[in-house]
């Protein structure tokens, strides 16, 4: 949807800048937090009093939400550099990098141990996925020149094909975004499960600093087009679907690393694909190959292998 909303464009309609769609994501998901929270404190009271205490009364608690929303921040416009920078399937080898660096910070800053069979399963996965998206890439068609080019959060509906600048600097900047988000996916998890705040009152903290860098981004790059159209130009139905899509993603994303972890979320998002590739066969005349195909039966393996205590399981059927 995010690249067939930059890609299409009704005559006569300006392109949407697609800083604007970032900067209001933040602030959707900031109110969709608080819808929340006006729902879990049952009166206007209890709820006034939580945004009082818990976000207003504590800025300290947002400052320290701004490494992971820098973070995030870096990670979305590294992610541009390198799809700039790098060829499709290099960018896609080497981006799937972030299940082992992910799997790495959750040992170190977590303090969570994975076994020999974890690490063969985590291997697995980057393999497969790898092979999935080998053919998502291969597949999709050049996009069109769009109207604004400097979204830092969309990295996906940039231009997939461009000529090779620099393969090292495309390299780099995908080595510190995998960083990038194996560590701030894992500090977010960690602030999550050490504390007892509510996960809704953490992602205002998270989307409060995040609605700050990317309304900078948005200053920053867009402020001509800003003034001559404002805001919301080119907007329509599908922008804000979008839009509602980047907020409400990022809190599922919440969700999942506070009630399962960051690895899962590697498994959940590579089984994902899979299941995209699968409706997309329905609904949109997708051509499954054999990479896909394959790839798609080594993470579902790689998942089970990661569910299932394979050694126990083994030693359990071993006779003596
Ligand atoms: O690639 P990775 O899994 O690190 O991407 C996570 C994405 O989820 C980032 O784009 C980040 O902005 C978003 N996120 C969010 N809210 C959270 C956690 C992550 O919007 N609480």
């Amino acid at each position: 949807m995010m690249r067939y909303s930059r890609i299409v464009q009704k005559p006569g309609q300006s392109m949407y800048i697609a800083s604007t769609a970032v900067f209001l994501a933040e602030v959707l998901k900031i109110i969709a937090c608080l819808a929340v929270m006006r729902y879990q404190q049952r009166s206007w009271e209890g709820f006034t009093l939580m945004v009082r205490h818990e976000i207003l009364g504590k800025p300290k608690e947002t400052l320290k939400m701004l490494i992971p929303s820098g973070l995030y921040a870096l990670q979305n416009n590294l992610l541009y550099v390198a799809l700039s920078n790098l060829e499709a399937a290099t960018f896609q080898v080497t981006y799937q990098m972030k299940i082992l660096s992910t799997a790495i910070f959750s040992v170190v800053l977590l303090g969570r141990s994975l076994n020999r069979d974890k690490w063969c399963a985590l291997v697995l996965l980057m393999i497969g996925v790898t092979m999935v998206q080998s053919q998502s890439m291969s597949s999709a068609a050049p996009p069109e020149p769009v109207a604004s080019e400097t979204d830092g959060d969309m990295p996906l509906d940039q231009p997939l094909v461009l000529a090779v600048q620099n393969p090292f600097i495309g390299l780099v900047a995908v080595i510190t975004s995998c960083i990038s988000s194996g560590f701030a996916g894992c500090y977010f998890e960690k602030i999550l499960k050490t504390s007892d705040t509510s996960m809704w009152v953490r992602n205002i903290q998270l989307g409060i600093s995040g609605a700050f860098f990317s309304f900078v981004g948005m200053v920053m790059y867009d402020s001509q087009a800003l003034r001559e159209g404002g805001l919301l130009q080119g907007y329509d139905w599908l922008t804000w679907v979008v839009v509602a899509n980047q907020a409400l993603g990022g809190l599922l994303v919440a969700i999942v690393v506070k009630y399962a972890d960051n690895i899962l979320k590697g498994f959940a998002t590579s089984l994902s694909i899979i299941v995209s590739g699968i409706i997309s066969f329905y609904l949109f005349n997708f051509q499954p190959t054999m990479p896909f195909v394959l790839g798609a039966a080594i993470v579902m393996v790689s998942s089970y292998l990661y569910g299932i205590d394979f050694s126990k399981k083994m030693s359990a059927i071993k006779p003596h």
